[in-house]
């Protein structure tokens, strides 16, 4: 069983992101940097990429080629409150699944592991 599987398969994935985007519509940091204003093509992206990541279906790749994230990322200002509100929102939809803790462990160092590699300018300590 793949952890995709485990985690709950498209469902959970659709149900973490959504929760996510929930907080990023009111986040008033995070909200003005998607470009697009409804955020349901941007969720879509997201669902897709961690399903595809956590060994479901590639129809990311199929669609949006190579996820080359930090390159993707470029276009926005991405600093330590950038992260810290990203991962804010993201706790409290990981928290939403209701996972066993081991799952919910592994989904959550990837996604912190991965939110610290995005940021993309140096800040004053
Ligand atoms: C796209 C912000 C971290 C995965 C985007 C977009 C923004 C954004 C503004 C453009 C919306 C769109 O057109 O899809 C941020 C900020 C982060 C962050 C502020 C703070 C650290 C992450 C992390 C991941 C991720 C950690 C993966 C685990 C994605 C994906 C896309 C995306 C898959 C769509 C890429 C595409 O196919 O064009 N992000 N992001 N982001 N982000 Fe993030």
């Amino acid at each position: 069983m793949t952890l995709f599987e485990a985690i709950g398969g498209e469902p959970a994935f659709r149900k973490l992101v959504d929760e996510f985007y929930a907080g990023v519509a009111e986040d008033p940091l995070l909200r003005p940097m998607y470009p697009e204003e409804d955020l349901g093509p941007a969720a879509d992206r997201l669902t897709l990429f961690l399903i595809q990541y956590w060994g479901g279906p590639h129809t990311y790749s199929e669609q949006r080629g190579h996820p080359r994230l930090r390159m993707r990322h470029a276009p926005f200002r991405i600093g330590a409150a950038e992260r810290d509100a990203w991962l804010l929102h993201m706790r409290r939809a990981v928290d939403a699944l209701d996972l066993p803790p081991q799952l919910a462990g592994a989904l959550w160092d990837y996604l912190e592991r991965a939110a610290y590699f995005m940021v993309n300018v140096m800040e004053d300590p």
